[in-house]
């Protein structure tokens, strides 16, 4: 009976597809997030982990974390362990450089990363993976490269301390120590194992078989000597959202078997589209997103013309039954972006119950994102070519644990 009953389960979230190149929930409606994390084999961050990290952090819990936005992780309980018994840890996150501009979205795991850097006062790493879009999007070397560092001024926007981060690009960092542990994981991965995890094909280039190692590799300490010198035992934290789990299950699968601790996780659901929450934005329709170089008018126009709305066809409708919160874009995009929580509840109650219409909570959100998005303009803009290369110098970080 139980048996059968894994089989059903396993058949029907079998329809949902989330991995690093695909995000798409079963017959167009929503992730399935209690699936993923059964199917996935992850840990549902409940109250007491965020209770303890408030405890730990003496600060209040980010919005991320209050509001479930972050909500599986993989042995995130063994960090504060050892973070309680006074061992640090170095934070480890990424971005694939694809695109000029970066959406929402993509905002979502360094905002929070900047946090959590702060919080606990630990050093970070940040992987530009330009090798990994090259082959991936059909980008050239060259241009790949240049998304990079356009992307890392996005990310050093974000707010990250320069005396305890490190970014680097592939293409720039691969050799040395890194490449030595980039050989010992790729060792372990059989090629059955890779098209399990990653579903790769046959007509698949052998480029792509080559690149999980390289995602990998930044969880080991040992992948960065100038840093981390004699520290190969310091755990790893990722933040991500939960597509980029199948890198980091192989990652821990092979872990033990070189001799070195597994990554800690610590994973997003994902900032839907605004046509609704059914996956990640695409990159291909513009108006699937909000970008971080749209204008207050762009802005604007996404949000009236294109956030799905849960709110009733007529004015009458609306007063009587209320809005559908589970499917309204507006409501969804305010609980990642409104940080006061009495007003968001506000708004939840009174657009819920039919008081408040669709056009005043989109016309809210337009000034919170509008707000937020100006602010990293003026931060982007602010960050020069020499900020640049200091955060990619590969050199060491005295004040990293300070
Ligand atoms: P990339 O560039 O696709 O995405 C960058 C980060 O953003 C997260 N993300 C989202 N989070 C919330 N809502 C969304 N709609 C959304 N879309 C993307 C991704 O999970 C990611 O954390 N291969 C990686 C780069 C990478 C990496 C890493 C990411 C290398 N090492 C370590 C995380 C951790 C990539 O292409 O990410």
């Amino acid at each position: 009976m139980e048996v059968d009953k894994k089989d059903e389960r396993e058949a029907e979230s079998s329809e949902q597809v989330v991995n690093p190149w695909e995000v798409s929930a079963k017959d167009g409606g929503k992730i399935d997030y209690d699936k993923l994390i059964d199917k996935f084999g992850c840990q549902r961050l409940d109250e007491s982990l965020i209770d303890r990290v408030q405890r730990l952090t003496s600060r209040q819990p980010h919005v991320f974390l209050r509001r479930g936005v972050f909500f599986a992780h993989r042995d995130f309980n063994e960090i504060l362990d050892a973070y309680e018994k006074g061992d640090k840890f170095y934070l480890y996150t990424g971005r694939g450089p694809s695109s000029e501009a970066l959406h929402l979205g993509h905002l979502i795991p360094f905002m929070f990363t900047k946090y959590l850097q702060e919080a606990f006062k630990v050093p970070l790493v940040i992987q530009l993976t330009d090798d990994e879009k090259c082959m991936w999007k059909n980008l050239s070397v060259e241009e790949s490269q240049r998304l990079a560092r356009e992307n890392a001024k996005d990310i050093i926007a974000c707010g990250f301390d320069v005396t305890k981060t490190f970014i680097f690009s592939d293409f720039d960092y691969v050799g040395g120590a890194f490449y030595k542990n980039m050989v010992r994981v790729a060792k372990c991965v059989t090629l059955n194992k890779a098209m399990g995890i990653f579903g790769f094909s046959g007509e698949d280039h052998i480029g792509k078989l080559s690149f999980p190692p390289v995602q990998a590799v930044p969880s080991f300490p040992s992948s960065f000597p100038h840093l981390f010198p004699g520290k190969d035992n310091l755990r790893c934290l990722i933040p991500c959202a939960i597509d980029q789990d199948p890198y980091f299950r192989m990652t821990r699968d092979v872990a033990p078997r070189l001799g070195y601790s597994k990554p800690a996780l610590i994973e997003s659901s994902f900032f839907p589209a605004l046509q609704g929450e059914n996956g990640k934005m695409s990159a291909s329709d513009p108006n699937s997103a909000i970008y971080v170089t749209d204008t207050a008018k762009d802005i604007k126009n996404k949000i009236n013309r294109y956030a799905f709305s849960g709110g009733q066809d007529s004015v009458e409708k609306h007063r009587e039954l209320g809005a559908n919160l589970e499917v309204d874009i507006p409501v969804k995009y305010l609980s990642f972006f409104l940080e006061d929580d009495s007003e968001l509840e506000h708004i939840k109650k009174e657009y819920g119950e039919g008081r408040m219409l669709t056009g005043e909570v989109k016309k809210r959100l337009t000034e919170v994102l509008t707000e937020m998005v100006e602010r990293h303009r003026r931060a982007r803009a602010a960050v020069t070519d020499e900020m640049v290369d200091a955060f990619m110098a590969v050199r060491p970080l005295p004040s990293m644990f300070e």
